[in-house]
This record gives structure tokens, sequence and C-alpha cells, in this order.
């Protein structure tokens, strides 16, 4: 599409974070296996990234795999990982002419290898990019970055860098995973379920959440607008009241 074929939105978040479900549903209500529908769900990955960059999004951030989904079948597991490695050789041109940086949150070390030999070359080729940083959650889970976060910090403060009175809101951001990085403005889930599965604990304590029932093989660069849309239209309040929002 071109950037004139865009909708006027009002507002455009600066970081949005997606949590990528309903592949594997959306394959077996087709009578094909699981791994069918995360390859289809590849398609809607570049929608997105394409999207996001015309938009002038900062920041996209993919939930791709959960420190949970460890947990899956093996075939699942091992599928996932060739996938995911044959994205980021098969998109490494494209982040090069688009001006995408790419960045990762997670348990790197868990990645097999290969993974993770292919994505720190791309991380590191990518590195100069500035149109959009494209950051994908691989073996990421909320509470496992936490715990990580607060052991750094706990060793800091032995090693007398900062005492325990010193720690505050900005000092754990900057011991996140995503530390340097805005909060997500807004957060989407496809694939009808309610819930965050461990997803940006921290950092979406306020951010708008959307649900749609769209399984992630189907959702399209539209069903992105319209998020978009209706995003623009929601007071973000932050604690205060409606009418001091409207008065400033
Ligand atoms: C999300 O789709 C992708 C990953 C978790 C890797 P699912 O595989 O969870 O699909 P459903 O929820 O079973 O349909
Ligand atoms: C969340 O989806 C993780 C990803 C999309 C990568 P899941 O399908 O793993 O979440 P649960 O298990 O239904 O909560
Ligand atoms: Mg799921």
């Amino acid at each position: 599409m071109e950037p004139d074929a865009l909708p006027k939105l009002t507002r455009i978040p600066r970081h949005v974070a997606i949590v990528m479900d309903g592949n594997g549903r959306w394959a077996e209500k087709r009578k094909q296996p699981r791994l069918f529908g995360h390859k289809a769900g590849v398609d809607s990955v570049r929608d997105v990234v394409e999207t996001s960059r015309e938009l002038g999004v900062e920041v996209l951030t993919l939930y791709a795999f959960s420190s949970e989904n460890w947990k899956r079948p093996e075939n699942e597991v091992s599928g996932l990982m060739k996938i995911l490695k044959s994205f980021l050789q098969g998109e490494l041109d494209r982040m090069l002419r688009n001006d995408i940086r790419l960045i990762s949150i997670g348990e790197r070390e868990k990645l097999p290898d290969s993974v993770r030999s292919v994505l720190e070359k791309t991380i590191k080729k990518t590195s100069q990019n500035s149109a959009l940083t494209l950051n994908l959650a691989l073996s990421y889970g909320g509470r496992v970055e936490i715990a990580h976060c607060v052991s750094r910090i706990a060793e800091a403060c032995l090693a007398g860098e900062f005492s325990p009175a010193d720690i505050d809101e900005s000092l754990i951001d900057k011991y996140l995973y995503t530390a340097g990085l805005p909060d997500p403005d807004l957060l989407i889930r496809t694939g009808g379920e309610h819930r965050l599965s461990n997803f940006l604990l921290w950092q979406a304590s306020y951010a708008e959440i959307f649900f749609t029932p769209v399984m992630w093989p189907d959702f399209r660069k539209s069903d992105f607008l319209q998020i978009l849309e209706e995003f623009g239209s929601r007071e973000r309040r932050f604690g205060k009241t409606g009418a001091q929002i409207r008065s400033s």
C-alpha cells in the first residue's frame, strides 16, 4: 500500500507490542499440522512490520516464543526454531532496505546455537538502522525477566555501585531486557484469549490493551489499522481524571 493510502490516524503509538496467538488453532481448523499455522504466521509478521514502518511506529515488539513454550512437543519446538531461523535469513535484505533494526529480548542462551548465531549476526548487521526497531521476544517470560533484573541489581548493590535506597522505577527499567526502549503504548493479542501469558508484565502497566478474535495468520494490515484507529480515540488517563487530561 502507498503511504497516501493510509488513513489519518490521530495518534501513533511509539511502541506496539503484539502477542501473536492462534497459529495452532488456525491450522487445526484446516486439518493441517500446527506448524502449517506457524509458517502462515510469517506473512502476518511481514505485514505488521511494514505497516509499523510506514506509520512511524518506533518499536514493534513481537512475542514469538515464550519461556513456557519450551514445554510444547519437541517437533513443534524444533519446527518453530527452524521457522525463526529461515525468517531471519530471509528477511535480512528487506530489513537493510527498509532501515529496520533488529533486537531481541529473552533468554538468548537457551536458543539452539544455529538460531542464536543467525540472530546475533542479523542484530549486528542491522544495528545502524533507525526507522523501526523490531524487537523479537524469544524464550521471553516477564517473570524470568524480573527475577534476572532483581539478581543483577542485587549484584550491583553488593559491588557498591549504589545502595538499596537508590532503587527506583527508572533504575529497574535500566536492568530489564527492554532497557532504553519506551514502554509499550499499545498491546494487542490476537487469537481470542484474554490474558497476558507472561508478556511484558512490568512494561505494560499503562499500555492500552486490545484483544481480537482474529487468529494470527489471518491478521492483516486492515485489522492492525482498525485497532490503531480505536487506539487514537481512547483516553489515556495515567491515574488522573478525564477533565484533567482534556484541559492539559
Ligand atoms: C502462537 O500460536 C505462537 C506461539 C506460541 C509460538 P499458538 O501456537 O499458541 O496457537 P494456538 O493458541 O494453539 O492456536
Ligand atoms: C503466548 O501464547 C506466547 C506467544 C504468542 C509466543 P501461548 O499460546 O503460549 O499462551 P497460553 O499458553 O495460551 O497462555
Ligand atoms: Mg496459543
